[in-house]
């Protein structure tokens, strides 16, 4: 998509769609329609009238030859209640806009800017990305046809700031690092497997100039990494563990940022296998892995001055004839042993030793992203990611950082209580705690292995994807996560 400003009076603007957006208590005389001809919103007075413009969120209002515009059609959006605007709203009517013209056959946007402020900026480029994003990518028939090619931002003739074109540029990157993730959870575990992970994974730091290393099973086994073997150990596919490091010049020596993404490309659940409805949603139990991968194309391109180190540890779940099995002890690389209850909790194991690797490669902080557990999305649906963890500055951190950012987060409870139901009775530890306070004890277990080191978890079990399409948004991955922890990162000075 390219991306420019236009100062052109908007009247004078010769594209085939000119997009406004408008709030509910005024529909004609607010919003970027304010900033209309008088004679275009005439029309729109009349439609108004006609019960046919309401402002209502999302309403979607077209006009083809409008009067007092050069454009071929308008489009008005709906912006809902004035109060409630923001910069996610601001970035949902963008894409709203993008959703709405492509799908008829529109091709390139002028977009009525509000404000020349960067933050708005960045907001509609990134949401015009994340509207242009569909999950059809095998579909045979028309599926280029329905893109924006070009996006236009209006600024009525406002003078710029200097920072206006890097504000694009953060919107870009932004939106084509969530896409990048999404394109990631999207693709079937027969197309990507961990194999295939790793190869994209070193094709994008290739790309953006980061070093990666991808470990094969040889590696795995001679690091002692015995628990991500358990589980590596049933499937034909070899193992991969995926470590890329963003180490800018000038950066302070600390915190060295650990992510650690689960990247499981297909979770049948092992000999615990799991029942046949639904199970091939578990391609995107990957998902994790994606986020940070999307996070270190766009740490690559925004430069902050932070140390960064990415681990995905990826493989797939599968129930073969050399599979790891329910009473099995395994030995992880940190030297605690775990017996293993159910095959199916899987992601702990992976992650348990990436994080133990993850501290030997010098990280200070650890921030791991995994669809964990059932128990989340019990909780708290596909809406709210969960967060964990014992350091409540670094939890704040994040909460902060998804807040800014308007990804939805919320702490949820670790307490040494909840320890009890994660005993063996062979080993150190049982990789289950029940189904009860699942994701608790779930996120509990990966922090026995971060020691003394902080650690935040986030369960993405439920936010990793969208059951319905958004007037914004379509149903499918959602890369839930990148925006939150390339803004935690980058407000680490650039
Ligand atoms: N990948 C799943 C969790 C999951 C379930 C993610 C549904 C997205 C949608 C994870 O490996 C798993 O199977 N967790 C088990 C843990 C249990 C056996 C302790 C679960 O949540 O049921
Ligand atoms: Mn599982
Ligand atoms: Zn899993």
């Amino acid at each position: 998509m390219k991306i420019e400003f236009v100062s052109t009076p908007l009247a004078d603007i010769s594209s085939p769609a000119l997009a406004a957006y408008s709030f509910e208590e005024a529909p004609t005389s607010s919003g970027t329609v304010e900033k209309l001809p008088e004679e275009t919103r005439g029309l729109l007075q009349e439609m108004n009238k006609g019960g046919e413009l309401t402002g209502k969120a999302f309403e979607c209002t077209p006009l083809r030859w409008p009067d007092g515009v050069s454009a071929d059609r308008l489009l008005v959006v709906g912006a809902g209640k004035s109060q409630k605007f923001s910069e996610t709203q601001l970035r949902h009517l963008a894409g709203a806009a993008v959703r709405h013209l492509r799908s008829r056959g529109v091709k390139q946007i002028a977009w009525v800017l509000g404000s020349v402020a960067p933050s708005t900026i960045t907001a509609v480029v990134e949401g015009a990305l994340l509207a242009d994003y569909d999950a059809d990518s095998y579909r045979t028939e028309s599926k280029d046809e329905k893109g924006i090619d070009a996006l236009i931002l209006a600024t009525g003739g406002e003078p710029l700031p200097v920072e206006a074109h890097a504000a694009i540029e953060r919107g870009r990157i932004l939106g084509e690092a969530e896409n990048f993730a999404r394109d990631l959870v999207n693709e079937p575990s027969n197309r990507l497997t961990p194999t295939r992970l790793a190869e994209q994974a070193e094709k994008m730091a290739v790309q953006f100039g980061l070093a990666c290393e991808v470990l094969g099973p040889e590696e795995i086994q001679k690091l002692k990494m015995g628990a991500f073997w358990a589980v590596a150990q049933g499937s034909r596919e070899p193992a991969r563990l995926i470590v890329i490091r963003y180490l800018p010049e000038g950066a302070p020596a600390e915190p060295v940022i650990g992510l650690i993404g689960k990247g499981i490309t297909f979770d049948s659940g092992g000999i615990s296998i799991k029942p046949s409805e639904n199970m091939h949603e578990m391609k995107t139990d990957m998902a994790g892995g994606a986020t940070m991968l999307g996070v270190m194309q766009a740490v690559a391109q925004l430069k902050p001055l932070v140390r960064v180190i990415a681990l995905i540890p990826a493989t797939e779940n599968m129930p073969g004839g050399n599979a790891y099995k329910p009473g099995d002890v395994i030995t992880s690389m940190s030297g605690k042993t775990i017996e293993v209850l159910n095959t199916d909790a899987e992601g702990r194991l992976v992650l348990a030793d990436a994080l133990t690797y993850a501290r030997r490669l010098g990280c200070t902080v650890l921030i791991d992203a995994a669809t964990l557990t059932a128990a989340v999305m019990i909780a708290l649906g596909s809406i709210t990611t969960g967060v964990f963890g014992w350091n409540k500055d670094w939890v704040n951190r994040i909460l902060a950082a998804a807040h800014h950012a308007g990804e939805k987060m919320w702490q949820l409870p670790v307490d040494e209580d909840y320890r009890d139901l994660y005993k063996s009775s062979i080993a150190d530890l049982a990789n289950t705690g029940g189904r009860y306070g699942g994701a608790i004890t779930g996120a509990m277990f990966i922090g026995e292995f971060a020691g003394d080191t902080p650690w935040v978890h986030l369960d993405i079990a439920g936010t990793r994807w969208a059951n319905d399409e958004k007037p914004y948004r379509a149903k499918g991955p959602t890369g839930h996560g990148v925006r939150t922890l390339v803004q935690l990162l980058t407000d680490f000075a650039s």
